[in-house]
């Protein structure tokens, strides 16, 4: 009977939302129906196909009962053809919280099943466990499919694989293969303590503490969550870094979460972190980008990469739910994805960074062709920019109208001083403004772009991020935007990003270039307009 019960919800929550509804997402993953968080054990299966579970709760749209989804694409990071609902459902007394994935080539685990050619995929989440007496104790568990990703099975005659006895906050486990070592490596936050611990396993199954990482001057009252820890390499200059990020709640750039991220080496055992002074790197300066964790690789504990795919959960803790005001406008699902990123290094001046900008090879390029691609060159005024701009949008059907990818540069002589932007998602009365300032800071204002969440001044008021691009003595300035119904996520400079939600109706689709410059002091190099398809169903 309860199983008849639990199936019956479960057929529930696979019906509902058909994706035209207001503010669905129409090529950033959004759930069907229901609630969603972090991405959660992201990998490319032997096959090609890309896997992709997160944070759902299966019965409602706030947050609660944590299981795991799991949608799956062939071909890309976006079209999420198979959303296959819960792979990893929630027990009594049990919450699936947020972990990653490997492909145990090996079969290290011994989890692999003899009659198949395929290994092992394993998963590695935290058990949220609720004890007598209201008791909490966060430990790390696996699950695995033996069938390709068909079917998953939690491992529960051995789990939890590893736990600090009635500790409340130790979760998130990033695991991945270190080929030196020959050695799997977990990194996993004891978030109030805001540590990363380090542990290495032969076989997935049994842990061993390796090292831990801190900072000296910690937060008050932040959480550290969903560590990731990656190993890549420059092309051009062949510099190489291990870089951490850390998922802060609160501390993040704007109000409560955001990704903040150290540059270092790993030595197998512990990340070392290499200029201590530097504490306030995030990954992103927009209010909505969080728990960020990139896709398993094969071989990336061998070789550093230059690019390593990431997604994001697009959204922020301090109003996804309801608080003294509404919580984001959507049913009847709540939550969704980041564009597809990559993580890479930008070497700016000497100086080493950590950047998360479009991914190209799985998600931008599946989305454009060449007859819904504009380049606007030899622009002598903005107005004339703007009109063209206008009048492309306006030849569109409106069903993919308002799904634009922007890319302007606009240049300028070296020593003059000039703001430069783009408006988007304008209508009558509605605009949210893109700019970088003229001391080289950045800004997202969405103070005016339709719904505020109530007016809500933690989503109104969205700060100025300064950067390090040098733009007075720059010719370049270089500002991309990437939109889709309820998002917009801005890059400056192939640098800096800032990726916020922006509700308002799609018919609100005009773009303007914007500048402060006086006429003859700058140029527009080019304007490239894209109109994304859908690809959610
Ligand atoms: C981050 C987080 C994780 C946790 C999960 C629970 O957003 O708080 O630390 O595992 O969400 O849903």
């Amino acid at each position: 009977m309860v199983l008849f019960l639990l199936l019956s919800s479960l057929t529930i929550a696979v019906q509902g939302g058909n994706f035209s509804e207001l503010y669905r997402p129409q090529y950033h993953f959004s759930p069907r129906k229901n609630w969603l968080n972090d991405p959660n054990g992201l990998f490319r299966d032997v096959d090609g196909r890309f896997h992709m579970f997160y944070q759902y709760n299966p019965f409602g749209d706030l947050w609660g009962h944590m299981s795991w989804g799991h949608a799956v694409s062939s071909s890309d990071m976006l079209h999420w053809v198979e959303d296959k609902e819960v792979a990893l459902m929630e027990e009594v007394g049990e919450m699936i919280f947020s972990g990653s994935a490997v492909i145990d080539f090996n079969n290290t685990s011994g989890f692999k099943n003899t009659s198949l050619d395929v290994p092992p995929y394993v998963l590695i989440y935290t058990g949220h466990v609720y004890g007598v007496l209201g008791t909490i104790e966060q430990n790390q568990n696996l699950a695995y499919s033996n069938d390709g990703g068909k079917t998953w099975l939690k491992y529960t005659e051995g789990n939890p694989v590893l736990e600090i006895p009635k500790e409340q906050n130790f979760r998130d486990p990033k695991v991945f293969w270190y080929a030196p070592t020959q050695k799997w490596v977990m990194a996993v936050s004891l978030s109030e303590e805001q540590k990363v611990l380090f542990y290495q396993s032969d076989n997935l199954k049994n842990w061993t503490k390796t090292g831990e990482f801190e900072i000296a001057k910690k937060d008050a009252g932040t959480v550290w969550e969903c560590p990731d820890l990656v190993n890549l390499i420059d092309s051009q200059s062949k510099v190489e870094k291990w870089v951490l990020m850390v998922n802060v709640n609160p501390g993040g750039f704007q109000e409560s979460s955001g990704v903040k991220y150290f540059i270092g080496n790993f030595n197998g055992q512990t990340f070392i972190q290499e200029d201590t002074s530097r504490m306030t790197d995030f990954l992103d300066y927009g209010a909505d980008f969080y728990a960020v964790t990139s896709f398993f690789q094969p071989n990336g504990g061998a070789n550093p990469l230059p690019l390593i795919e990431s997604i994001a959960w697009m959204s922020n803790w301090i109003y996804t739910q309801k608080t003294d005001y509404p919580p984001p406008p959507t049913s009847p699902w709540r939550g969704q994805m980041s564009f597809p990123r990559d993580y890479a290094l930008k070497i700016y001046k000497g100086k080493v960074f950590a950047t998360a900008l479009p991914n190209t090879a799985f998600a931008l390029n599946p989305l454009l062709s060449p007859d819904k691609t504009f380049l606007l060159t030899n622009l002598p005024t903005l107005s004339l920019a703007n009109q063209l701009l206008s009048s492309l949008i306006q030849s569109r059907p409106t069903a993919y109208s308002s799904l634009q990818r922007l890319t302007v540069v606009f240049e300028k002589a070296p020593g003059y001083s000039a703001s430069f932007g783009v408006d988007v998602k304008i209508g009558a009365n509605v605009r949210t403004l893109v700019r970088m300032h003229r001391n080289c800071s950045i800004s997202v204002d969405r103070s005016k772009s339709g719904d505020t969440l109530g007016g809500n001044p933690y989503f109104m008021e969205l700060k100025t991020a300064e950067t390090e691009y040098d733009c007075l003595n720059e010719r370049e300035i270089k500002i991309e935007v990437i939109l889709d119904a309820s998002s917009v996520e801005a890059f400056f400079f192939d640098w800096y990003s800032m990726t916020n939600l922006v509700f308002t109706e799609s018919t609100n689709n005009g773009l303007e270039l914007w500048t402060d410059a006086e006429f003859g002091q700058f140029s527009i190099q080019y304007a490239r307009l894209e109109f994304l398809e859908k690809t959610m169903l």
